[in-house]
This record gives C-alpha cells, sequence and structure tokens, in this order.
C-alpha cells in the first residue's frame, strides 16, 4: 500500500518508520529532513492508498473532509469529529452526555459567573481555554487569585486570543495520568497498548506544561481489567454519543485519563495520536498498522494489534529556550553514533537543514530519543545511553523518564 503521512514531528516520523516496517511505501507532507520519504508536495496533490492525518489543526480545519470528498481513503476525524479536540467545551458536554466520568466543570464567556464558579471549587482549579492552544491553555492551581487572574486574561483575549475567549472551568483532579489511543471505525473501536507521557518541561514534574517531554509504556501498574474498562466506559459510550449526532468518527480517539482516588476519569479527549506518548505504543507493533488503519478509515475495522513484548521509553531532547521561547539553527551532532546504541531508535521531530545539508535544531522539541529493551529498566538505559551521544548548545531534557517504575 502507499501511504500518505500528514505533518513534520516526532508523531509523524514514527508513523512513517512503523508503516515501512510493514512493508508500506510511505510519503511524508510536508515532513522535515530527518524524515525519510518527506517531500514538500501539498497532500491534495499526492497520490496514495491512504491519507493519515497526524495533527490536530489541519483535522479541525476539515482536511480529512476535503480529502474524502475527492474520494481518498482517509485515517482522521471530520471537522464535525474534531470538535472533540478543538472545543473543550463541545467535548465536556459530549462526554457528559454520554456519562463518561469527568471533572465537573463549567462554561463561560463572561467574567462575573466564571469567578461566581471558581468559588464553589474545592481549592484545586483548572481553567482552559475553550480553543486550541498548543496543550498551553490550562493553568492548573491552588492559588484562587491567580485563577482568577488566568480568566480575565483568557476571556479578555490577552494570553490566548480568540481560543480564549470562551474558557472551560474545571474542578482539579489529583492521581497518576494514562493515555490510551483508540483506533475508531465511525461504529467499532480497537484500543491499544497504555502509555504514560510527561508534559512538565523539568523532572519532579516541575515548570511549565509542555507537549510532552518523555513517555513510557507499558505500564506495570495498572489495573487489572484496564483496557476493557476503559472500552466499555469511555471510549463506547463516546463513540455512540458521536454516532448519535450524526458523526462518523474515523481516526483515533486519544483518551487523556487520570487515576483518581474516586477511581478513573476522562482529563481530555484529541482527535490524534499522542506525541510523544503514541511512540512508545506504536514503535512496539508487530502487527501491520497500515491494515489496522486502512481498514478503520473503511469503516469495516479489522485486526487486533499485537506487540513485540518490549519495553519502550523515550525521551524528548529539547531545544534552549524550550518551552518558552525555542532557539532555532543550532547543529545536532552525534545523530549516527546515537542510532548505534542497539535497540535505539531516534525520531527527528523538530529539525531543519541548514545551507551546508546539516541537521540543526528547529522546533522546541527536537527529537525522540528512544529505548527499547525485555524490561523498563532495560529501555531506559537504552534511551539515556543514546542520548547522552547527541549535542547541540543548550539541549536539555529530563533525567527521569520512567524511574519510578524502575527504582
Ligand atoms: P489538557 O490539555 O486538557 O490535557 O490538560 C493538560 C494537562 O493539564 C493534563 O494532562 C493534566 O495534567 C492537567 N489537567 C487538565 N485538566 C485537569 C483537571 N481537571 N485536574 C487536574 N489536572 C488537569
Ligand atoms: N503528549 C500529549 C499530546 O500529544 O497531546
Amino acid at each position: 500500500m502507499r501511504v500518505c503521512v500528514v505533518g513534520s514531528g516526532g508523531r509523524e516520523g514514527c508513523l512513517a518508520l512503523v508503516l515501512s516496517r510493514s512493508g508500506h511505501e510511505v510519503v511524508v507532507t510536508p515532513g522535515n529532513p530527518g524524515i525519510p520519504g518527506s517531500v514538500p508536495t501539498p497532500v491534495e496533490d499526492i497520490i496514495a492508498d491512504l491519507y493519515v492525518i497526524g495533527p490536530e489543526v489541519p483535522l479541525v480545519h476539515g482536511l480529512a473532509d476535503r480529502l474524502r470528498a475527492a474520494g481518498r481513503l482517509v485515517f482522521g476525524p471530520g471537522a464535525d469529529g474534531a470538535q472533540l479536540e478543538g472545543s473543550k467545551a463541545w467535548m465536556k458536554e459530549l462526554v457528559t452526555t454520554a456519562g463518561v466520568p469527568t471533572a465537573r466543570y463549567g462554561r463561560f464567556d463572561e467574567v462575573g459567573p466564571a469567578l461566581d464558579f471558581l468559588g464553589t471549587l474545592p481549592g484545586h482549579y483548572v481553567v482552559k481555554t475553550d480553543g486550541l492552544a498548543a496543550g498551553k491553555g490550562v493553568l492548573v492551581t491552588t492559588d484562587l487569585a491567580e485563577a482568577e487572574a488566568d480568566v480575565r486574561d483568557k476571556l479578555a483575549g490577552t494570553s490566548f486570543g480568540d481560543a480564549g475567549r470562551t474558557v472551560v472551568i474545571e474542578e482539579g483532579m489529583t492521581g497518576p495520568e494514562v493515555s490510551v489511543f483508540a483506533i475508531c471505525d465511525g461504529q467499532r473501536a480497537v484500543v491499544l497498548d497504555p502509555a504514560q507521557d510527561f508534559k512538565r518541561v523539568a523532572d519532579d514534574d516541575e515548570g511549565p506544561n509542555t507537549g510532552g517531554m518523555g513517555a513510557y509504556a507499558p505500564l506495570p501498574w495498572l489495573p487489572e481489567g484496564f483496557v476493557d474498562d476503559i472500552q466499555s466506559r469511555f471510549i463506547e459510550p463516546t463513540l455512540a454519543e458521536l454516532r448519535r449526532r450524526g458523526i462518523d468518527y474515523r481516526g483515533v480517539l486519544y483518551a487523556g485519563l487520570m487515576l483518581t482516588p474516586e477511581g478513573l476519569k476522562l482529563v481530555e479527549y484529541n482527535i490524534r495520536f499522542g506525541d510523544p506518548d503514541s511512540q512508545v505504543v506504536l514503535l512496539r507493533l508487530t502487527s501491520d498498522l497500515g491494515e489496522l488503519l486502512a481498514s478503520a478509515a473503511a469503516g469495516q475495522l479489522v485486526g487486533e494489534p499485537t506487540y513485540d513484548g518490549a519495553a519502550a521509553v523515550l525521551v524528548v531532547a529539547a531545544a534552549e529556550g524550550y518551552p518558552a521561547t525555542p532557539r532555532a539553527g543550532d547543529v545536532i551532532e552525534g545523530l549516527a553514533d546515537a542510532a548505534a546504541v542497539p535497540g535505539a531508535t531516534v525520531l527527528c521531530a523538530g529539525v531543519a537543514a541548514d545551507d551546508e545539508g546539516r541537521l540543526v535544531t528547529a522546533g522546541g522539541r527536537v527529537l525522540d530519543v528512544v529505548g527499547t529493551g525485555p524490561d523498563i529498566g532495560a529501555a531506559r538505559v537504552c534511551a539515556y545511553e543514546a542520548l547522552a551521544r547527541i549535542a547541540w548548545p543548550g539541549r536539555h531534557h529530563r533525567t527521569d523518564i520512567a524511574r519510578e517504575v524502575t527504582s
């Protein structure tokens, strides 16, 4: 099969690698100079048997609809289903109607009622932009004054522009987070092996939120029956409610979940594979990812995913200044040495080529360094050994990815 992957980051590099491992011919648009098969050709001009759309922004803007209207086979929801990520207020209303467990919330366009609602919450406040904000539109705090100021800034449009003119305010939850990717064909879903993502920039979950600084899978500490529970209490009711609204959802339903003291709750849905959390799941697949995604895109899901039994640990190597102001143009050294570590894979995420053809930093999250091994401890050693061989000025990373499960 010829597969066209849309996007340019570590997730798309991983999708391309895993698809080509199963014998598919892969073209990535626009990709980046570190992803084999990257072309600058617009997606509409690429002929392929299957289109896999990586990031949320083109999905929210209807790329899947436009390609389907041209008769193409597409893995990714249309703009209707993409509202699950494009509007947090829409998502919360839908999941609440569907009976999915999630934090109590309110949706507000005006300061007065928003501040009144904040006052009813028991000391742990979450303020979110309704619209897309590249993972940065969420404030979690125990400081009421900080939450109030954030509400004012968001609603005034000063902090996040129009994305913040509606806010969702939620009761804060606590507990470990789990990422679950359900491959949906509109009617049914297959849930992939869960992963954990590390969102804060610094060790011990300090510092600001990022798109994700690392991930690992599998999760040995999950309760028995976890995946079945997710399927029956979260994914199936959500797909049923989408169908009730006339939405034929074909793509990834990415559930961000929290294991709270009151039980499992949904933090959010995304409409795409997580980045970098899906990489530690997809790289371990032994079944054919292309067949799985093509069957979902065709509305006839077939195939149970199988895994190689290994563990995977991914550490993001970030540019100087990430997440606030990542510096571009630093020359990346040591890529080949890192990839030579047995079990290691290096995925290029935020990279470009300079005039001399060298790879340079061109984004916040520059590389995903993935280690695999028979268990998480071995995978972790592999990832950090590979990472140690890579250098550029100001590079930084977390040193505690998957540390807790191995100590
Ligand atoms: P979201 O973009 O909705 O995933 O939020 C980003 C991050 O903020 C999540 O991964 C959580 O770590 C945190 N978060 C979001 N909602 C809540 C909540 N209701 N309680 C506690 N933390 C939350
Ligand atoms: N790693 C979090 C996300 O992809 O949204």
